[in-house]
């Protein structure tokens, strides 16, 4: 990573001015106009040493290392306190050919670890609208990059399999006498919205509804088997959306697969005297003296002797834990179960579990309308997947008419291009207005625009044919320098969106990448070129540079078509 280098060779360069500097920190330049990285450290030596700042960054400038030759163009000083480096353009070719070297563009190895991340955490017998391909995506997204940092990353989709609208659904199928082998999906689309709306009209139904979910969890032998034909058929029809999407899953267990750990876990519980009997039912306490917000205590079980929510998700971390022994657990999860999460989360430290830092809520935000409300339809609903991916192919067919003429596979990629670098842009936490329109244009900060200039870049390789690429020392011109510059912050993006579980870092810089790209191949003209040094030159960069968008689109689970 170049910061780490460039830290290392400051250091030594205080190191020679006699300046003993705990830790020294370099980013890349907030004023490009002025250098390419930046260290504003000075200030707080010259704090320390009671020193005049411009004292001391005189001596810097003046160091005569051989390594400052070597590394910098330019090493300035600039008042009040910082140092700006410009680097030399031998340094920053070396770092091109070193991470061009790497299979993994010169990442800071890490100690292998195994993660389970739970994700997309759909709800059975009801259909994926909007609201699902949030979590989908992030997630999917999120495993791809710790996986890429060397990790075991086992994905478990964490279904809502045994919650009240199973007894819904079947409340609904036992009304109308649907004998379970006509039981499919058009159906199941059909019951769920029309009984929960019943529900809240009618107490009596709901009544109804709760009791066969609870009859259910105890053992019902007569729901057993609607539950296991809905569950079929709703999962058949969930894989192909998740399909679409390239999400996947390598565990499809569901809240129901935790019932089976829930005696050993409240037996952990006694045996450490954590439950306490509240007006009938089960709780454990969670709350700290320093809690900012009251943290309310976790309802382990209920005085009918039925379990909840927080109590399967006890049984799927034991579940977890004695499976797989993980190091981590990662929810991408709706912001607003955060606190469920943090009563979870305390809950497991307290049992001996997994310890409170090693359990993350990743929350994420809404897809909204334009209102700023949960993206809905004209009718009031929040739109299905199916319906959604229709329409960006449709909108992204009309832009253009060679798009009508795309295979259905590419089509298929660039649907999830402009739906994934449109979710994936935005801080996960965020909220973001959901826009069809704008997502698929080619220009701008969207998926196409990455697409397209990937595919244009390919082509303009593909045709000069060159063989033994290589780069000399030499940078043409400040596009070009732009452009390298650009590729060299790529170690320093992966890691920040490692350790940050943070897909848009790499979104953003994708985008950033393209920019370059983009002003690169319009000022220099590539295919005319006379000079054939400069052009192998330049073709390995834009080799380098198109394995690595290719690279960070896999990472945010984008495939590049054949054309577009
Ligand atoms: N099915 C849940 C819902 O729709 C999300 C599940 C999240 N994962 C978990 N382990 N609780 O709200």
């Amino acid at each position: 990573m170049i910061e780490k280098q460039l830290e290392d060779i400051l250091q030594e360069i205080f190191k020679s001015c006699n300046y003993e500097i705990d830790k020294i920190t370099v980013s890349v330049s907030n004023r490009p106009d002025l250098g390419d990285y930046q260290c504003n450290d000075i200030f707080r030596l010259s704090k320390m040493l009671g020193k005049n700042p411009l004292e001391i960054g005189k001596e810097i400038e003046e160091c005569q290392l051989p390594i400052v030759k070597d590394t910098f163009k330019k090493l300035e000083f600039v008042k009040p306190g910082f140092i700006n480096m410009t680097l030399s353009d031998k340094f920053i070719n070396e770092n091109l050919k070193k991470i061009s070297a790497s299979p993994k563009f010169g990442v800071t190895e890490q100690a292998l670890e195994t993660y389970v991340i739970d994700y997309g955490g759909a709800n059975v017998a009801k259909p994926l609208h909007v609201g699902h391909m949030r979590p989908a995506i992030v997630g999917e997204s999120i495993k791809r990059i710790i996986n890429f940092m060397g990790h075991k990353v086992i994905a478990d989709i964490h279904l809502g399999d045994y919650g009240l609208q199973i007894g819904q659904v079947i409340y609904g199928l036992k009304k109308e006498h649907i004998a379970l082998e006509e039981i499919n999906v058009n159906i199941l689309n059909r019951l769920y919205p029309q009984i929960s709306n019943l529900c809240k009209e009618d107490d009596d139904v709901k009544d109804m509804c709760a009791t066969i979910t609870k009859e259910l969890q105890d053992g019902n032998q007569e729901y057993k088997k609607y539950w296991q034909k809905i569950l079929e058929v709703s999962i058949a029809d969930m894989k192909k959306l998740y399909d679409f999407l390239d999400v996947h899953f390598d565990l499809w267990y569901g809240e129901s697969d935790a019932y089976a750990y829930l005696p050993a876990v409240k037996n952990m519980l006694e045996s450490q005297n954590l439950l306490v009997k509240s007006e009938g039912a089960l709780v454990v306490d969670v709350k700290k003296d320093d809690d900012k917000k009251e943290v309310p205590p976790l309802l382990f079980q209920k005085s009918n002797g039925a379990y909840l929510y927080a109590s399967t998700d006890l049984g799927t971390i034991y579940q977890r834990w004695q499976d797989f022994k993980p190091n981590h657990i990662l929810y991408v999860v709706d912001n607003r179960q955060e606190m469920h999460f943090e009563q979870v989360f305390r809950v497991t430290d307290k049992m001996g579990m997994l310890a409170y830092k090693n359990l993350e809520f990743l929350g994420h935000g809404t897809v909204n309308g334009e209102d700023g409300k949960p993206y809905k339809t004209r009718n009031g609903d929040a739109p299905g997947l199916q319906e959604l991916f229709k329409q960006a192919k449709e909108i992204f067919i009309a832009k253009k008419s060679e798009n009508e003429n795309m295979s259905e596979e590419d089509t298929r990629k660039i649907v999830n291009a402009i739906l994934k670098f449109a979710d994936l842009q935005n801080s996960r936490e965020k909220d973001y207005i959901f826009d069809l329109n704008k997502f698929s244009d080619v220009t701008g900060k969207t998926g196409p625009y990455i697409l397209y200039t990937y595919l244009r870049v390919n082509k303009i390789i593909k045709s000069l044919k060159l063989t033994d690429l290589d780069l000399n020392a030499q940078i043409y011109n400040d596009v070009d320098r732009l452009l390298r510059l650009k590729i060299l912050e790529v170690p320093k993006v992966l890691e920040s969106a490692y350790q940050e579980r943070k897909p848009s870092y790499i979104a953003d810089y994708l985008y950033n990448l393209a920019v370059c790209a983009n002003s690169f191949y319009s000022y220099n003209h590539l295919m005319t070129l006379e000079d054939k040094e400069k052009q192998k030159n330049w073709v390995y960069v834009l080799t380098l540079m198109n394995r690595i968008i290719k690279e960070l689109l896999y990472l945010l689970a984008i495939e590049i078509p054949s054309k577009m």
